[in-house]
């Protein structure tokens, strides 16, 4: 009976030992690839990789986290890099900390290789410099677009109360095509999307800004864009892509497609027709949608 009472205490002490062991092990899996929001983040960018809209490194995606998503993560944080200037300031977005695409990144590769292609970046505390606490490994740098990326949180955030949190930019082909054949102002393009899809002046009630040919990259874009981001969700940059703003990946997400969709609506149309259209979504017609829908039409777009 003490050899069975020995062996049973060894077997019961395999067993805490196993558990224990199979317990820490799952602990030191958790990883910040677990944390929801850079799940979900990730799944932004391969969603837009398989629309085509992210050729060779086209496009970039930024988040601006909530206190609770940067706790998720600091465990995970590195000693945080230099601090680098972005020649803009956003006071309002002080020590804010930020989800980013690299700079020269693939969309994608985002998803087989996290950790070399975005980053978390934290803002100082005048809102004039990033410096990266996770990701971007092996001397990779943020978006080069980051300038016009905080601009532009920096307008949505103060537009909002707060509430916007994502800024995404995407080459989108039949978008880009249109910049080519219609007056760039946000009347000629927003009455163009509008009429092209029933759903558009629901999603976007507000219209869309546009921005003429500039050298993308620089602060003078991010302010000129950031500029249009006072009144707009979304604003088109001639001959290059399209940025949207909202308050989470599907509303932004939804966006970038619901326009990008209209577009490609005007491009088949205006094709087939050989330019000519017989009829189209009247002012009154978009006036009943509204209506219906409960929505604000910008009055300034409609004759
Ligand atoms: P990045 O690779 O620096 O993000 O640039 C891509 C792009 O779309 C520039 O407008
Ligand atoms: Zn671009």
């Amino acid at each position: 009976p003490a050899g069975r009472a020995r062996r049973r205490r060894l077997v019961c002490r395999g067993d805490t030992v196993r558990k224990r062991s199979f317990k820490q092990k799952r602990v030191t899996a958790m990883g910040i690839l677990d944390v929801k929001i850079v799940r979900d983040y990730i799944r932004m960018c391969t969603d837009g990789w398989e629309q085509g809209w992210h050729e060779r490194n086209g496009g970039n995606l930024t988040y601006r986290m909530r206190p609770e998503e940067v706790e998720q993560c600091r465990p995970y944080f590195r000693t945080a890099g230099e601090w680098v200037s972005m020649g803009v300031t956003g006071k309002n977005l002080a020590g804010e900390y930020f989800l980013t695409t690299g700079s020269g990144k693939y969309f994608r590769n985002v998803a087989l290789d996290p950790a070399h292609n975005i980053g978390i970046v934290e803002i100082d505390s005048a809102g004039g410099a990033w410096r990266i606490v996770w990701g971007l490994e092996d001397g990779a740098k943020p978006t080069s677009e980051f300038p016009s990326h905080f601009m532009n949180h920096s307008v949505r955030a103060a537009a909002t109360e707060g509430v916007y949190r994502v800024i995404y930019h995407a080459h989108t082909p039949n978008l880009i095509a249109m910049t080519y054949v219609l007056p760039l102002t946000a009347r000629d393009f927003t009455r163009a999307l509008w009429q092209s899809a029933t759903e558009c002046p629901v999603v976007f009630p507000g219209g869309v800004g546009v921005v003429p040919w500039m050298v993308p990259g620089g602060a003078d874009i991010a302010i000129a864009t950031s500029e249009l981001m006072k009144q707009y969700d979304a604003a088109v940059w001639a001959h290059h892509g399209l940025f949207c703003s909202g308050p989470d990946f599907d509303t932004t997400f939804g966006l970038m497609h619901t326009i990008e969709k209209a577009a490609q609506i005007w491009v088949l149309a205006q094709s087939a027709g050989q330019g000519k259209i017989c009829q189209t979504i009247s002012d009154d017609n978009l006036r009943a949608i509204a209506g219906e829908f409960g929505v604000t039409l910008n009055e300034a777009f409609l004759d």
